[in-house]
Order: C-alpha cells, then structure tokens, then sequence
C-alpha cells in the first residue's frame, strides 16, 4: 500500500486528529499561537500519528483516546523539531523558512517549550498510568540522544555502533512509542506491546538512516529542508562514517577533515565522493534490515487493511523522498 493510499484508509481518524490539534494549540499569547500554528501549519507527514492510529484499528479499538494521543505524539514531535533546528541552525524545515530564522532562536526555543508542556497537559487527560509513563520515558530519552549528539559533533571517531546509539534514542524512540501506545490502548497481552513497540523501533531506525542519506542524495525542494545541513554541523552520519573507513585515504581525509572542523563548504566534494562510494548503498542496506525486522513483528497481527498499510509505511520509510 503506498503513502497515499494509507492516509485514505484512516482519514477520518487523520481528520479528527487535525481537529484536535487545532482546539489543542490555543494558548491567550499571542506570539505562541503565531509560531506553533507557523510550524503546524507547515504541515509535515504527520507519520508518527499515523503510526498509533493504523495499530489501535488493526487491534480493533473503539475508544476516542488515539485522536488525543496522536495529537500528543505530534506535539512532542513538533516541539524537537523547533528545538532541533535552533540547535543545528537550520534554515529551512518543511518547505517554509524555520521558525529560528523567522521568530529568533529565544521565540523558537519557548514556543518548543509551551508544545511540550501542552503535550503533558493532553496527556494527564487519557488518565493511563502506563501511557504517562511510555511518554515520559520517551520525551527523555530523545532528550538524551540530542545531548549525546551534540557531544558527538565534530568526532569523526565515531563508530556505526555509536551513531546508531544516538538515531535510536533521538528518532526512533518516539516512534517505538507510537506504535507501542496503539497496543496498550486496546488492553493488548504483553507480547503484542512488545512487537508493536518493535515495529515501531525498527520502522524509526530505518527512517533515520534514510533522512540522513536525504541529507547528501535528496532534493531540497521536495524534502523540505536544506541538503547538507549535517555536514556544515560536523555531525558524523553513516554515509561519512562508511567513507572513513572504506573510502580511499583522501577520501576519508575529506571527510574526517570536515566533521572535525564543520566544513559545510565541502558539501558538492563530499557529496560527490559518497556517491562514488557504496556509502549510500551500506546505508540503505542497513535501513532495509530494519524495515525487514518491523515488518516480521506484524505477523503476531490479524489479517486487515491496517496490517497492510503498516507494512506499506515501513517500504515508504526507506523509499521516501520526502
Ligand atoms: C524529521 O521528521 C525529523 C527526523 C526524525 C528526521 P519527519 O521527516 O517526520 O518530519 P515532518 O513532521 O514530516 O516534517
Ligand atoms: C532529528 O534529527 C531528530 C529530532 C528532531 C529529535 P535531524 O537533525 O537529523 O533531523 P532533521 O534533518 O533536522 O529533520
Ligand atoms: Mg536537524
Ligand atoms: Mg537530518
């Protein structure tokens, strides 16, 4: 099932969800209505959501709790990507110029703050002991992977293991949360949570693996966001890890040369260098064995269209291009 066809398949849950958001994003500030509708506004493919309401309808959930759930997980998304732009001095996030660049970093950073804390107010609503807990575990745990990251930033020593250590927390952490939030809804046995969660785990590792591959192969016009931000950062991603250690000795001088001193100018040799290479083609191989491993999770699923649009999002995790 492609990414069209599984946002159809739940779009009344999807627009119920938008309605919540918008009821939800209401503050008496006027500066916090402007930016947090700015950056919703923007749009964004909304996956994570996507993610808790296909599981709660292939685990037959009738309740109301996935909507506001599902709000909550964007929220928590948004308010990380507000950070996370200040924090990478980005420029472009979803096709508009970042908020940072709009508002200011301080605007941006408050405004991130205000999404998250209204994430705990929707939260506390749900009155689940279990989802609280999954959600304070996950908001800090991506905390930590931002922390560990920036300590990683210009070490080009970094190994595979390390790097997969920090997408693990800082991406895939909240979509292992997600898919595992559909399952504890519908009262699901331990099992089922657990593979869900898995699903989610895996289908986020992939996911960032992709994005950081986007960030030298993609195109800016249709990611929505500016190529090369990673490399102009210092910030040692799997395409450059690979060269160090199998480019050729310039090669891997390069770009051992660029992530110590940030050398965002390097971007077009850089670039070419990983496309001469099988950095690109190492670095989807590893993101296939994590949309191979989410996918066999689902067997403990029943039989549905919902099952089918979770094995479709996993192949669009790693075929996207946006
Ligand atoms: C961007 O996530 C941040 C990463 C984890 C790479 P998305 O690509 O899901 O962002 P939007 O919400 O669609 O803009
Ligand atoms: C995003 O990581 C992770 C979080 C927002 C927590 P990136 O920095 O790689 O994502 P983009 O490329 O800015 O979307
Ligand atoms: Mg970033
Ligand atoms: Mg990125």
């Amino acid at each position: 099932m492609n990414i069209e066809a599984i946002y159809n398949l739940i779009s009344d849950d999807r627009h119920a969800v938008d309605k919540v958001i918008r009821e939800r994003l209401h503050s008496e500030i006027v500066l916090i209505n402007q930016i947090s509708n700015y950056i919703i506004g923007s749009g964004g493919k909304r996956l994570r959501p996507v993610l808790i309401l296909l599981i709660a309808n292939a685990l037959g959930y009738k309740g109301r709790d996935h909507h506001e759930l599902a709000a909550v997980i964007e929220f928590i998304h948004t308010a990380t990507l507000l950070h996370d732009d200040v924090v990478d001095g980005s420029e472009l996030r979803r096709g508009k110029e970042t908020a940072n660049n709009v508002f200011g970093n301080e605007a941006a950073v408050l405004v991130g703050d205000f999404l998250y804390s209204r994430s705990f107010q929707m939260m506390v609503t749900v009155k689940n002991m279990r989802v609280m807990e999954i959600l304070a575990e996950a908001t800090n745990t991506i905390a930590e992977g931002e922390v560990q990251q920036l300590l990683n930033i210009h070490n080009a020593d970094l190994d595979e293991a390390g790097y997969l250590e920090v997408i693990r927390s800082k991406t895939a952490k909240l979509f292992e949360s997600s898919a595992q939030l559909g399952a504890v809804l519908t009262g699901q046995d331990g099992e089922i949570e657990k593979a869900m969660a898995s699903y989610g785990l895996h289908l986020g590792i992939a996911f960032q693996l992709i994005d950081d591959a986007l960030d030298y192969t993609g195109d800016a016009d249709e990611l929505g966001k500016n190529l090369g931000d990673d490399l102009a950062e210092g910030k040692p991603t799997l395409p450059l890890i690979y060269l160090i250690h199998n480019g050729n000795p310039e090669q891997a001088e390069l770009v051992r040369d660029a992530i110590n001193n940030g050398r965002g100018e390097q971007l077009a040799a850089i670039s070419k260098a990983i496309k001469a290479s099988d950095a690109i083609e190492y670095t989807l191989k590893a993101a296939d064995r994590e949309v191979e491993k989410a996918i066999a999770t689902l067997n403990c699923l029943p039989d549905s269209d919902y099952k089918e649009a979770l094995i479709g999002l996993a192949h669009f995790s790693v075929e996207r291009s946006f």
